[in-house]
């Protein structure tokens, strides 16, 4: 069944920026301009939907085109390849006549993108592997050193089925927290993967209805997630929708406060829940979130007023801007102040400050229509930005830590950026103290690069080379 409710589909998320790319591609010993820091040996890594057979633009969602990873490989000061390739789905195995890609059956019965099991969302290294992620039912991918699809995992068999997009690490032990959904599911499963590459604790916490969940925070004491008021939509499931989820406007929007130091594995835990009530938001990504010294705990995230109400194709209805919720977990309430209007997404952090207090945030921004770079820093409530140029679109931007010791803000942040007019992409490289300065090195690839979601920088070293 096809949902076509409207009459002239219009999708912006199938165009311009986002349009996808047909080729698998690989280019060697890259054109860079300035000076690419020695010490950065890895890939930088980054996946988005990128659709591979035409689809019908009235329910297509942005969030489940198939995967496409796109990678540089940094050596000792040179890029020696860009590569970008299919995450091989069913739906990629089936229209390009490839081999099935071995692994564990998943969840089925669900949405059509879980049925396709479309892995898109996000890239890390653990257990010395490469792994792509994504949610709702679907396995992780693992891929090679060179980006090709090897396997679906269910975690050497700890996984209940359902991982996350959006892990983060715990600085400290390096071990990968996720809160995981399914359709079909009444709760929320948090789950941590050891470095060993297995899940080795699992909390499910019952929820009210069957919320989105994209994203999840860490403090020192509790894992968090926003429960509500994006609701999986069964009537959309029957029409079609790629992505049956709306905003319910009867959710009792909640955060639960998951503690991190409770009574024992499995679903014991779920009683520990601390829920603070906030007043309806969208929040699909998160700075961060830290303790504070009096009990409650601040969290930096990206918020909405309305998505998913009117428009089923992406987070399209309201500008993005940058909130601190403050949470008491001894009363249950939450206060919002808010940090910036400005239209952002893609918030990072130098990742060594997961679940502790940070100063700085970097996001995907805008000016005047045109994409730039921020840099927040949160504790003086400045800001300053990296403007890409007419017609270019930045990404995620990464941050990577000079040294091990380094400060905060000492280091590199790297991105990939779509040209769009040229048809081509760069990974461009600036110091995070001195964006003013432009790009140390922008690394120059033969090839465009769509607009897509998270990816990292992976060193050689996290996965043995
Ligand atoms: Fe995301």
């Amino acid at each position: 069944m096809t949902g076509t409710e409207r009459e002239a589909p219009v999708n912006q998320f199938l165009s311009g920026p986002f349009a996808p790319v047909d080729q698998e591609v690989t280019a060697h010993d890259l054109r860079v301009t300035g000076t690419i820091p020695p010490e950065l040996n890895g890939r930088l890594l980054r996946v988005g939907p990128n659709p591979v057979d035409p689809e019908d633009p009235a329910t297509h969602n942005w969030f489940t085109g198939n995967g496409m990873v796109h990678g540089v490989r940094l050596r000792e000061g040179r890029a020696e390849w860009y590569r970008n390739r299919f995450v091989r789905d069913d739906q990629v195995v089936a229209s390009r006549g490839l081999p099935a890609v071995p692994g564990p059956k998943q969840l089925g019965g669900g949405p059509r993108y879980v049925d396709t099991n479309v892995v898109n969302t996000h890239l890390f290294a653990q257990a010395g592997k490469t792994w792509c992620f994504a949610e709702a039912g679907v396995l992780p991918m693992e891929l090679s050193y060179e980006l090709e699809t090897m396997a679906r995992s269910d975690f050497s068999g700890t996984l209940n089925g359902s991982w996350t997009g959006h892990p983060h690490r715990d600085p400290g032990s390096g071990e990968l927290h996720g809160m995981a959904y399914y359709w079909d599911w009444g709760h929320i499963s948090y789950q941590v993967l050891g470095t060993d590459g297995k899940i080795r604790e699992r909390v499910d916490v019952p929820v009210a209805g069957r919320p989105v969940v994209h994203d999840m925070a860490l403090t020192e004491r509790f894992a968090i997630f926003l429960d509500g008021p994006v609701d999986y939509s069964p009537a959309m499931a029957d029409k079609g929708f790629a992505f049956p989820y709306r905003w319910n406007f009867a959710y009792p929007t909640r955060w639960a406060l998951v503690p991190r130091d409770g009574t024992g594995n499995g679903s014991g835990k779920a009683g520990d829940v601390r829920w603070c009530e906030v007043e309806q938001t969208a929040v699909f990504h998160i700075l961060n979130a830290f303790d504070l010294p009096d009990g409650k705990v601040a969290l930096d995230g990206v918020s909405y007023a309305k998505l998913f109400v009117d428009d089923p194709t992406g987070p399209t209805e309201s500008p993005s801007r940058l909130d601190r919720f403050i949470l008491d977990p001894v009363t249950g309430h939450t206060r919002v102040e808010r940090l910036d209007d400005r239209p952002q997404e893609m918030p990072r952090i130098d990742d060594r400050l997961t679940g502790h207090r940070h100063r700085y945030g970097y996001f995907s921004g805008r000016s005047d229509g045109d994409s730039q770079l921020l840099k927040q820093d949160l504790d003086r409530g400045t800001s300053e930005s990296f403007a890409y140029g007419s017609g270019r679109f930045g990404m995620e931007a990464v941050f990577v830590p000079r040294s091990a010791s380094a400060a905060e803000d000492d280091g590199w942040l790297m991105t990939y950026v779509s040209d769009l007019p040229a048809g081509s992409a760069e990974v461009v490289i600036l110091h995070a103290q001195d964006l003013a300065a432009g790009p140390v090195a922008t690394i120059h690839i033969p090839h465009r690069i769509p607009l897509g979601f998270h990816g990292n920088w992976i060193a050689d070293e996290e996965v043995g080379r």
